[in-house]
């Protein structure tokens, strides 16, 4: 008789242990999915292959090549035929101010290509060398600082010894 009655409760405790340790396993599936949708409301890891339109959609394309009164915005360079090829080879290791400031020759172009190709990497231009040069030589003519004017009417006069 106090065998059984033992063998029974050992059977209830059994069976009442196994129900405390489903409820836990819920409990816990249901609070992590809890606090999952509390840190990400829009279970966006959940739609991995969607296109995030919100990025895609964004004017920063509109602006990139914005043209305003003849400037290029974004490098400040004037608008004009070789504007493209000049801003896509010409600013990509250093500032389009380094360009725009240094007013030269097509000969001084020539030298500072070939200088920044046998020291800096430059690669070789094909035929946007030729379209390049005549854009920033037509826009950004050389200074003209010259010489000064030859003298004329001078009076000369002897070094007396
Ligand atoms: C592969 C990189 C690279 C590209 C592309 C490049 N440059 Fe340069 N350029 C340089 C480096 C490096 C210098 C030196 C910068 C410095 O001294 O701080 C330089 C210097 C210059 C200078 C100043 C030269 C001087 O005597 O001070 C001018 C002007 C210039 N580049 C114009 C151009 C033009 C025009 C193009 C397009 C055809 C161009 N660069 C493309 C790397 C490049």
């Amino acid at each position: 008789m106090k065998e059984q009655n033992h063998g029974k409760l050992k059977r209830d405790f059994k069976s009442l242990y196994r129900k405390i340790l489903l409820a836990s396993v819920v409990v816990a599936i249901v609070g992590i999915a809890l606090i999952y949708f509390m840190v990400d409301p829009s279970l966006s890891a959940f739609k991995a292959n969607e296109p995030d339109t919100e990025i895609v959609d964004m004017p920063v394309e509109d602006d990139f090549d914005k043209i305003e009164n003849g400037i290029h915005s974004r490098t400040g360079f004037i608008d004009a035929p070789g504007m493209t090829e000049t801003i896509q080879n010409c600013t990509n290791c250093h500032s389009s101010k380094l360009v725009i400031q240094n007013r030269m020759n097509a000969e001084r172009w020539k030298t500072t290509i070939k200088w920044m190709q046998e020291t800096q990497n430059l690669w070789d231009l094909g035929e946007n060398e030729a379209v390049i040069i005549n854009y920033l030589v037509t826009n950004y003519p050389p200074k003209k600082v010259g010489r000064r004017a030859v003298l004329t009417d001078i009076e000369w006069y002897q070094l007396e010894e």
